[in-house]
């Protein structure tokens, strides 16, 4: 007797007796039947037990949810008009001669045949229930097909995937590592990799060319919806390359990815933009490019307004202020309330305050009525292409600041309007980053990628005059607002790489502890190389339409960095700690 899944069960079979196996998805009793799809991880069928095979039926009855089912019978095909044209097997049904119950389930802490909305932590306690419903069967296998196409691509070009070690020695990429401690060598610690971005590199001076990984990265930072402690990266490295080449190269991945796994297709070439035209134009340096609504400069609007506060602003660009507009498509009909509240908004993305300007249909309102005239106000219309309806949101700052707080006005009132579809995927590239940027808490010079990317062709005299002028051979993949993906063409020399690392601030004393190795490598004739990283759990995420990256990883930790189902971490016994040489002191406000 054939033994078929239970999403195979079709026509074809129609008269043969079949065995399935699974899980009891739904019951139903019905005109003295029991009806009862059975699941498995293929898909449903439809089972009937009827009261003429007093046995089997007896046990049929005492089915619930999730038990765990063999049943031997008879394929036969629906009766007319109650067939499911929405399920592969709809059309037959399998009438059950015997039936034998592998397991028993208790209760579901909730209903896996149902898309339901349920509690983020409940499913991760009960991941191994969540992994039942069709949510997660959907979104495993569309990163299984994701990876799948990445290996084939990079296969088909010469990559070869090399493993990189977890338990090596600290890299910069700018957050906290997580470290494990050594019993052989007490008192010392393994980091986990933030990425394996030395191992890559080291990989290009040994000669192997091209190199690719799905690898584990680890970064001790607060979770967020698109980040995790532990996530996965596409990791690329190639030697005798350019910018060009690498972008090109990553293009091709993720087109192939597109359409392998979504079967859509993206432009060729995806759009490039500069780091300083995002920022002028979407306030961030990740746009979101599935709607217009850009940021405008009106500084000059307000120049000799006489508006005290935003006399600086009014300066522009060459005072290093800005005055920039977002266009709120219908908002001229908000009440003074909702404008209080737009405003709330506002200073939780850090702005001092926000000014408003409603176009409503009785005439022009503002948050700053007793300061504006027609003639400014009409102006700033035009400026804006406002029509009749709309509103404006004025934001006034250092020009960084302004630009960046506008950007998230600029989502929110997308959002608002329901202009974020998952469904349209808007790629674009970030290119001509700065190759330095200034702290914002200690002021001092820190990297913007990371200590060993590459300044841009020419450059070389900037570093010592205006470094944070240099820009950098660095380039992000962007897609609807999230960074995809990061990459840059290397140092190669050991010189240049140790005066970035001085220019850092670090003493030839930590360099030589934290990179003595590497720049050791550099010196063996370390060739031109460069690479990037794809964030696969954020790939996956955004084809799978889902704003989490959680609901596209198996097992990951919830927002307080928890495992909730192992309950990880945990305290460790003493025994452990005596053999790893630790003591344990928990300041006693973090103690419980
Ligand atoms: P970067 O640090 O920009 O570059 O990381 C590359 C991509 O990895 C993803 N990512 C994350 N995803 C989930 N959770 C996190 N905590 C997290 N952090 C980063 C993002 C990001 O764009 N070694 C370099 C790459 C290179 O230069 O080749 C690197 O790791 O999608």
């Amino acid at each position: 007797m054939p033994k078929l899944s239970c999403g195979a069960v079709n026509l074809a079979h129609v008269g043969q007796a079949v065995e399935l196996n699974g899980w009891v998805h739904r019951r139903r009793d019905h005109g003295g039947l029991i009806f009862i799809d059975v699941r498995d991880h293929d898909g449903v069928t439809q089972i009937i037990f009827d009261p003429d095979l007093a046995d089997v039926f007896a046990t049929a009855e005492s089915l619930r949810s999730e038990d765990v089912v063999r049943v031997a019978g008879r394929v036969r095909a629906r009766p007319a008009g109650t067939q499911n044209p929405k399920l592969p097997t709809g059309d037959v049904e399998v009438a059950v001669e015997h039936l034998e119950i592998l397991n028993r389930s208790l209760t579901p802490p909730f209903v896996i045949a149902s898309d339901d909305d349920v509690d983020e932590n409940l499913r991760l306690r009960y991941r191994y229930l969540d992994f039942r419903r069709a949510r997660m069967q959907h979104n495993l296998g569309v990163r299984h097909r994701i990876v799948k196409a990445m290996r084939d691509y990079f296969d088909a070009h010469g990559f070869l995937e090399i493993e990189t070690p977890n338990l090596i020695k600290s890299t910069p990429e700018g957050a906290r590592d997580y470290l494990v401690p050594s019993r052989v060598h007490p008192g010392s610690f393994y980091a986990l990799p933030q990425s394996p971005q030395l191992l890559k590199q080291l990989l290009m001076i040994g000669g192997l060319g091209r190199y690719m990984q799905i690898a584990r990265c680890f970064r001790d930072e607060d979770p967020r919806a698109d980040r995790q402690p532990e996530f996965s990266q596409l990791d690329v490295e190639m030697t005798f390359v350019s910018q060009d080449e690498v972008m090109t190269m990553m293009e091709g991945a993720v087109r192939s990815v597109w359409q392998q796994a979504l079967n859509a297709t993206i432009p060729d070439p995806l759009p490039r933009m500069r780091h300083a035209e995002a920022l002028r134009r979407f306030g961030s340096d990740k746009p979101d490019l599935r709607f217009g609504l850009e940021l405008i400069d009106v500084h000059d609007v307000f120049q000799g307004a006489g508006i005290k506060f935003l006399e600086t602003a009014s300066g522009g660009p060459q005072a290093g202020q800005r005055i920039a507009a977002v266009r709120f498509p219908g908002g001229g009909t908000l009440s003074r309330r909702d404008f209080d509240a737009l405003t709330e908004t506002a200073k939780t993305f850090g702005a001092g305050g926000l000014i408003w300007i409603a176009y409503a249909p009785d005439g022009w309102k503002s948050s700053i009525q007793k300061l504006l005239d027609d003639e400014r106000v009409e102006r700033l219309r035009t400026r804006c292409e406002a029509q009749p309806g709309d509103a404006l949101l004025i934001v006034a700052d250092r020009e960084q600041a302004a630009s960046e707080i506008a950007g998230r006005l600029r989502l929110h009132v997308a959002e608002r309007l329901n202009l974020l579809d998952p469904k349209t995927f808007a790629f674009c590239w970030v290119i001509d980053f700065p190759l330095f940027e200034r702290d914002a808490q200690s002021g001092e010079i820190t990297f913007s990628h990371h200590p060993f990317t590459a300044p841009a062709p020419g450059q070389e005299e900037l570093f010592d005059e205006d470094p944070l002028a240099m820009r950098a051979q660095h380039y992000d993949l962007v897609l609807n607002g999230y960074e995809l993906g990061s990459g840059s063409i290397r140092n190669h020399t050991a010189a240049f790489q140790r005066k970035i690392f001085r220019k850092l601030g670090l003493s030839d004393e930590a360099i030589d502890d934290r990179f003595g190795f590497f720049l050791e490598a550099l010196q063996y004739g370390a060739p031109p190389h460069g690479g990037m990283a794809l964030g696969l759990d954020r790939v996956v995420m955004l084809a799978c339409g889902e704003s989490s990256i959680r609901d596209v990883i198996a097992y990951p930790k919830n927002q307080m960095a928890r495992d909730v189902m192992m309950e990880s971490p945990s305290p460790v016994s003493p025994a452990q700690l005596r053999e790893l040489a630790l003591e344990i002191k928990v300041p006693a406000k973090s103690a419980g």
